[in-house]
């Protein structure tokens, strides 16, 4: 290996022995770049140097990372030449054309974008669920959308206990599933809202303060929008269950981080609230929060920032014979993008089975 650009830096000093690995982030100045590099550095990423990638418009900008500025780039044929591992955290457009360049340059993908996902030689991995999948890999992982992510933790835990035949699930999404401009359109709107001026949307077809929009990503031709579809696709592929019916509401709420989900699931036979509450309290990932005496239930604002899924109101679902309805929250950023990537990534370097 040549000399290192000087656009690489040492990010974290580790000890000799322990192998280190040259990491690219495209998307570094973007919501889910920013969180990649806060975990990074969180969990002490064995990185020996960072890249960090962003649109031709934010070239040459710079972002802290450790305290110290560090300049971003457009991406190039060359960009992953020294890279072992490239977290892609943009949308599939980049991806589809950037991510195969990286694993020809001998890079490990793990793309947190759509371009992929459902594509029979990629791996949809949810490390807590179907790690073994992601040893199948041919230079690219794929992370599930991020109210699958929770979802699929959830039944993968209940599944052992009981079949699933059959779940519904409402969706509500936060804005910062559509990056950073939509946090930005989610003040100025409420401000304008709350000063009783007019509201002009931008990134979403209506008013977002105030408000909830049935509408998230592109309506299909038989009614569902394409994240609803994706829902039941994605999830049907983490738990190898083809014929699992899914049915989704997906709802954009005015709420800057945090997804949550209410959630119906009918068992093969029947499991009690008190079983489902110890299995997932024993569930790697996931924390119950469920405690009605005291309104304790999971919510957005207090799962921001955090690591886990938070699972609460857990209760029979007293429309069919073996049901269950819980209320599932997320940081939509963290375990439903970033960290999920990151964590796929550390177990990849358990392994070492990096390319
Ligand atoms: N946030 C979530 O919960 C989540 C979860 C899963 C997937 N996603 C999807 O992931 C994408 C990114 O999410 P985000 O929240 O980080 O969005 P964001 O805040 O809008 O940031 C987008 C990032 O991508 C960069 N970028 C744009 N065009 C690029 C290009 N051609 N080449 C390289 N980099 C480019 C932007 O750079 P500039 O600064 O130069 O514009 C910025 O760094 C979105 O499509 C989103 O729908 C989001």
């Amino acid at each position: 290996m040549g000399s290192l650009p000087d656009c690489i830096r040492t990010l974290i000093i580790l000890p000799k022995e322990m192998k280190k690995y040259h990491v690219a982030i495209v998307g570094a100045t973007g919501l889910q770049g920013q969180e990649c590099i806060n975990i990074l550095e969180q969990r002490k990423f064995p990185a020996a140097s960072l890249r960090l990638f962003s649109s031709d418009k934010a070239s040459g900008r710079k972002v802290f990372v450790s305290h110290r500025e560090m300049a971003v780039y457009e991406p190039s044929s060359q960009a992953f030449d020294y890279a072992n591992i490239a977290f892609f955290l943009e949308g599939a457009g980049t991806s589809t054309h950037y991510a195969p360049l990286a694993v020809q340059a001998g890079a490990l993908v793990v793309d947190t974008s759509s371009a992929f996902r459902l594509d029979p030689w990629v791996p949809l991995v949810v490390p807590e669920v179907n790690l073994r999948d992601a040893a199948k890999h041919k230079g690219v992982i794929s992370t599930p959308s991020s109210g699958v992510i929770p979802l699929v933790m959830v039944l993968h835990a209940l599944n052992k206990r009981s079949r699933i035949k059959r779940v519904v699930v409402n969706s509500f999404h936060s804005v910062s599933g559509s990056g950073a401009r939509a946090m930005e359109e989610l003040t100025t709107q409420s401000k304008l809202a709350i000063e009783g001026k007019a509201v002009a949307p931008h990134i979403y077809p209506h008013q977002i303060a105030f408000n909830l929009l049935p509408e998230v990503d592109v309506f299909m031709d038989d009614g569902y929008t394409r994240e609803e579809w994706k829902i039941g696709q994605e999830t049907r592929k983490i738990l190898h269950v083809d014929d699992l019916p899914i049915s989704a509401t997906a709802v954009r709420t005015p709420v800057y981080i945090g997804n949550s989900l209410a959630v119906n699931l009918e068992f093969a036979s029947s499991l009690s609230r008190e079983d489902a509450r110890g299995i997932l309290a024993e569930a790697p990932g996931i924390k119950v929060q469920d405690d009605p005496t005291v309104s304790l239930y999971p919510q957005p604002w207090s799962a921001a920032r955090t690591d886990e899924v938070f699972v609460g109101r857990i209760r029979k679902d007293t429309s069919c014979d073996n049901g269950l309805a819980l209320w599932i929250v997320t940081d939509n950023l963290r375990k439903g993008a970033a960290l999920n990537a990151i964590q796929i990534a550390e177990a990849m370097l358990r392994n070492d089975s990096t390319p």
